[in-house]
């Protein structure tokens, strides 16, 4: 990776690939006495684990890690690697102010973007890769996702109320891959109503319109978001380096 955003290829260059991590919140699930993103996981804060899998991925030239206002545990970066302190009151929000970040830095329009959870610890960059190759071709982008396994319940006051169709259901992930002008026209179309429901980028590319790609993920790429979910990462890790 790159250690300054070089200015933005002109004419017929290839776009590039960026990597934004939106790193602000408070975990509030996690029940973490910091922010779980900050929490020591396999002896090292969670989030240095998932900038390791960025760093290790061969085409992302650059990325950007979104922070709390004023938050200064990560330091002024790395090689390859910014601090914005522009997170904002929700993820949506926090990637919104990333990305203008991003363009002011020197990122193109058309480059592509794959923002990724801090809190999703156990990627690797083979899986980013893959979605780095299923994308670059579309004319659209995609994200990571994982076929339901389990049996799929509407409930209705503690009660199922139905069986619902299994198949055509997918769990969303991240990395979600698109090029940085389309998504950030998308975002600011749900800025002025709070970014209402925009739990993750593909919904406000399908907002706008279009249809992401979605690739098969792995299991192992969970989001840890409950206590019990730093041991799983914790074992998962270890026995990556066993
Ligand atoms: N995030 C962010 N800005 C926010 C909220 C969340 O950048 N205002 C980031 C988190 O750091 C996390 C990712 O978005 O890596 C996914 O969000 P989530 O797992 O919901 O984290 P939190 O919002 O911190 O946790 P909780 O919802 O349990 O409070
Ligand atoms: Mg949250």
């Amino acid at each position: 990776m790159s250690d300054s955003i070089s200015p933005s290829p002109q004419g017929g260059a290839a776009p590039r690939c960026f990597a934004l991590i939106p790193c602000a919140g408070s975990g509030s699930r996690a029940g973490a006495p910091v922010p779980k993103q900050y929490q020591p996981v396999a002896g090292q804060p969670m989030v240095r684990h998932t900038l390791a899998a960025f760093a290790a991925a061969p085409r992302i030239a650059h990325c950007l890690v979104v922070v709390a206002p004023g938050d200064a545990f990560l330091g002024p970066g790395a090689p390859g690697v910014a601090i914005a302190d522009c997170g904002g009151a929700s993820r949506a929000e926090s990637v919104f102010n990333g990305l203008g970040a991003l363009l002011a830095g020197g990122a193109g329009a058309q480059d592509w973007v794959l923002v990724h959870d801090a809190a999703r610890c156990l990627v690797t960059p083979a899986q980013i890769e893959a979605l780095i190759d299923a994308c670059l071709g579309d004319a659209v982008g995609g994200l990571l996702a994982l076929p339901l396994a389990d049996t799929l319940k509407l409930a209705d006051a503690g009660r199922v109320a139905a069986t619902l169709e299994r198949a055509d259901k997918w769990l969303a992930q991240t990395p979600q891959m698109f090029r940085i002008a389309a998504l950030r026209g998308a975002l600011a179309a749900a800025a002025p109503g709070g970014f209402a429901g925009v739990t993750d980028e593909a919904s406000a590319i399908e907002a706008a319109g279009q249809r992401p790609l979605l690739v098969p993920g792995s299991a192992q790429n969970f989001k840890v978001t409950y206590p019990e979910d730093f041991a799983l990462a914790e074992a998962v890790l270890r026995s990556r380096n066993a």
